[in-house]
């Protein structure tokens, strides 16, 4: 049985995401003792005040499945220089109802993906904000901005250049020590 779960929050919901692809394949550079579970947030409903008292389904699963991790990694696309609101959504869900804040403590690292050269680093800049905000612990170093270019992954969806995959791997590895001695 795996020692440490980490909540996978994918910032796009498109088939082809090139931030899904990342997800998947930094998930297969985590170490043994480590797992990966993907939160979904496409059939969450536009986060309503009014709803707290008697929150949807998806909003339950989602506040229950962060509950049972040990630890958050998101993985986002920036959209017009800050995070998708799908992805904002999700987490103004699971921080309310007030008090009940259900990311709060949880050790996260952010990463991204663009085909823009900045490489998410803006949406990256506002997700750290609202995430200290929130109470979230999030590792500093190192940053993760990806550019995508043709080839970046293989036919098997792994990194295809090794130096990408072995600056990947160092991030990694940083990750799952800075999560191991946060969590204990
Ligand atoms: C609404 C929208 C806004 C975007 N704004 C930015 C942006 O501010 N910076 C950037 O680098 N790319 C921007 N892009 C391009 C995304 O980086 C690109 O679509 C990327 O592939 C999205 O990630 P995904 O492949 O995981 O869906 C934008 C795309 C969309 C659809």
């Amino acid at each position: 049985m795996a020692e440490y779960r980490i909540a996978v929050v994918v910032g796009s919901l498109r088939r082809e995401s090139h931030n899904r692809c990342l997800a998947n394949a930094v998930k297969r550079l985590g170490p043994k003792g480590f797992s990966f579970q993907h939160l979904r947030i496409d059939d969450l409903p536009p986060y309503n005040q009014d709803d707290d008292a008697t929150p949807a389904e998806p909003v339950k699963r989602l506040k229950r499945e962060i509950a049972e991790a040990d630890g958050l990694l998101f993985v986002t696309p920036e959209y017009n220089r800050s995070v998708p609101g799908v992805l904002k959504n999700a987490i103004d869900h699971a921080s309310r109802p007030y008090g009940e804040n259900a990311w709060a403590g949880k050790p996260a690292s952010v990463i991204g993906a663009s085909i823009g050269s900045t490489g998410t680093s803006m949406a990256q800049q506002h997700l750290r904000n609202v995430l200290a905000y929130l109470d979230v612990p999030t590792l500093a170093q190192p940053e993760v901005f990806l550019h995508v270019r043709e080839g970046l992954f293989d036919a098997d969806g792994n990194i295809a250049s090794e130096s990408t995959r072995k600056f990947l791997q160092g991030w990694m590895d940083r990750y799952v020590e800075w999560v191991r001695k946060l969590v204990g």
